[in-house]
This record gives C-alpha cells, structure tokens and sequence, in this order.
C-alpha cells in the first residue's frame, strides 16, 4: 500500500455540509455556492443553516441572532472571570483556554454556546492586550456588530459590520481542511463537540493553515519599496520561505473566497492604498511562482485578502487567526455532529520505517 504524504487525495470520510471542486476553484456549502451564502446571509442566520438538520432545539433561521446574543451574554461572566489566565497568551491560545473550559448548559446547544463564546473571548483577549478593560457583549447585536463593538468599544459603521459578516460567513466551511478533519478525528471517539473544536483550534493556529494573515502583512511590508519584487522573492523562497496568502492543497486555480474578500475589502473606506498595494504585489507574486514551481499552480489563497480585510477593520495582525476560528466554529461543530452521528472512529494505519530486530 503507498503512503498519501501529508494524506493528499486521500478521501477521509463523507459529509453532507461542504465541497471543495479544486479544479473548477468553487466552494459548495449545504448545496450553495458559497457566493450565494455571502450575498444572502449573515453569520447568525447562516449558522441556522450549517447546523440544520444536527443540531437538536435549533432556533429557527429569524431567532438565531437573538439566540446567539443571549447565549453571549450568558457567557461573558465566565469569560471575564478566566481573563487573567490568558495575560502570556496569543489571542489563538487565549480562545483555546476558553473554549477547553466551556462549561455545560443543557439548555442551550453546545454549538451555538461555542459560536457565542469566541466573539466574547476573542474580542475582550484584544483588549486586554491592549491594556483595556473588558466591554460586555449587547444581546441586541448581530455576532459581527458586538464583535466590532467589544474590541473597539464603539459601534462599527455599517459597511465595517458587513464587511465581517461577509468574511465570517465566507470561512464558515471548507471541506477537509486541516482543522476541520482535526476536529472530526476527535468527535469520532466520541470525546464531545468541546473537545472537537479545541482539536480544530489547535490545528487552526499553524502558520500553513488559519495563521496565514498574519504573516501575509509582514511580507507585504518586506517587499514594499523593494526595486526587484522578483529577485527578494526569489531569495526567501530560495531559503526555504513560503510566500503566505498563496498556494492551497486541493486549489489549482485561484481560491474562489479570495475573489469575495477582496470585493469586500474595496467596500471599505481605509483601505485603499493597501488594497491597490496588496492587488499589485499579488499579481508580482503570483508571476513569480509560475516561473518558480512551473509544474504545480500556486494561486492567492483565502488568506491573502483575509490579511487585508482585518488589517482595514482595525483589527492586530495577531489576532487574525482567532477572527478565522470565529467563522469557522460553524464548520467545526457542523463537522463534529455529523461525525458523531454517522462517522466511524477514525482510526488509519501507518508505515513503519524504523529499524527491525534480526528475526532469531
Ligand atoms: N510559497 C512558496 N512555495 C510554495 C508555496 C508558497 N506559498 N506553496 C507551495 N509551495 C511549494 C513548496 O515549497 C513545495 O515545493 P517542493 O515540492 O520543491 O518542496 C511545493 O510547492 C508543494 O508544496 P506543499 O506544501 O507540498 O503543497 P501543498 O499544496 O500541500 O501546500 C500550503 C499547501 C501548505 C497551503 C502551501 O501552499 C503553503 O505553505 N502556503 C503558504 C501558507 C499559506 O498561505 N497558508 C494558508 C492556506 S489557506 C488555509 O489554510 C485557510
């Protein structure tokens, strides 16, 4: 039997919720182009529809906002009461403590309390690096309106909260990423949807996965002003360097969420030397890994406009990882339920490569 490295093509299980066609570079979610999703939802009602059908005393599509802002209310005592705990931790790692430490309400799904938790933590672990005092959540708000306004402590204008519902409902889902087959694996041994999105969190946080934004500015600042764009890129990757924002696993074409964020980036007023930036150092290095990789497309990833989207929202580069595990805690707990109620434990095999005694 042949080794799948890093368990590529490897068709790992099956699921009802998410389709990436790499090929045709389209995102299928519940049925939907994920473009449908994005010009129709918000990120409260869209969570109605992810967990539709797995989620057992589900509000209906019109009260999940409602039900999301009191779950967040509900929940900001045990957040503010844990926040000193997170003082030498990244944002990523703060909501991972968080998350781990959920603790049980049988009256309300553990996937809404999940999605209603990271907006609180997330938002009040910002502050607190900033030396602010935490600002509680509002049960009147959408998840993207009292996410802005916990972090900024001032109401978002409308296209700013938009804008995040568009990027929140854009990542919800992706097929077998890495955090989400992460997260199935451990709903499979039938650990709980808590411990799942811990797995998922975990996973999100490398640098190759949900971490890329971050990182996707700083390489933006290194090549600003640079003469030759194509000779200091050529000189990082020669060093073994990615070039973050690009290249996906199942994509061969560009990463359709790209094309979104960047149309939603332009909707906002702070951005534009960065975007028309951005635009032109994407096309430079998109150019540039044809001729460096001729053999494997390396196109813009999600990730790429994600950085720039955030980064016109305010938002610390560093905490752009824990903005992603905002959206896709949808996903997550999607994943965990359909696992635990019709996967198998996953379980495969490996090849052992290590030395062998002499058979006597
Ligand atoms: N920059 C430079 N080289 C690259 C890049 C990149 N961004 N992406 C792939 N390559 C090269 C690799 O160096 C490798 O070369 P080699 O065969 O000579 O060793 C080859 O292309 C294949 O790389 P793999 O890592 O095997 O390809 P894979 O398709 O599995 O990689 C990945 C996907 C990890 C995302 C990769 O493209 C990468 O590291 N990108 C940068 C990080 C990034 O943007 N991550 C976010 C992804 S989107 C998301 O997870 C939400």
């Amino acid at each position: 039997m042949k080794t799948a490295n890093g368990l590529e093509g490897v068709i790992a299980t099956e699921t009802s919720l998410s389709n990436v066609d790499g090929e045709a570079g389209r995102l299928i979610v519940r049925d939907r182009d994920i473009e449908h999703w994005v010009a129709t939802q918000t990120f409260d009602s869209f969570a109605h529809h992810m967990w539709a059908g797995l989620v057992e005393g589900l509000p209906k599509e019109s009260e999940m906002a409602g039900a999301l802002g009191e779950a967040r209310v509900a929940l900001f005592p045990y957040v503010e009461a844990r926040l000193a705990h997170t003082n030498d931790l990244s944002t990523i790692e703060g909501l991972r403590f968080m998350a781990a430490g959920l603790p049980d309400d049988d009256r309300v799904p553990t996937p809404l309390r999940l999605a209603a938790l990271m907006p609180i933590a997330a938002a009040n672990i910002i502050r607190q690096q900033k030396g602010q005092v935490p600002v509680a959540p509002n049960a009147d708000h959408s998840t993207a309106e009292d996410f802005l306004t916990m972090c900024f402590d001032k109401p978002p204008s409308v296209v700013e909260r938009e804008a995040l519902d568009r990027y929140l409902v854009t990542v919800a889902d992706h097929g077998m990423n890495a955090s989400t087959f992460a997260a199935r694996v451990v709903a499979s041994t039938n650990a709980g949807v808590v411990s799942a999105i811990v797995g998922g969190l975990c996973a999100l946080k490398g640098p190759l996965h949900g971490g890329a934004p971050g990182p996707v500015l700083d390489l933006l600042d290194e090549l600003a002003g640079k003469e030759n764009i194509a000779e200091a890129l050529k000189a990082k990757v020669q060093k073994g360097e990615r070039l973050m924002g690009f290249g996906h696993r199942v994509y061969r074409v560009r990463d359709p969420r790209a094309e979104i964020l960047k149309e939603t980036v332009a909707t906002l007023p702070k951005t534009s030397g960065r975007l028309k930036e951005a635009m032109n150092m994407e096309a430079e290095i998109v150019s540039f890994l044809k001729t460096w990789k001729p053999d494997r497309p390396i196109q813009t990833n999600v990730e790429f406009y994600t950085a720039i989207l955030l980064e016109a929202l305010d938002l610390p580069r560093e905490s752009f990882v824990s903005v992603f595990g905002i959206g896709r805690t949808l996903g997550w707990t999607a994943h965990a339920i359909e696992q635990e109620k019709h996967g198998r434990l996953m379980r495969p095999r490996s090849r052992y490569i290590g030395p062998r005694e002499e058979a006597a």
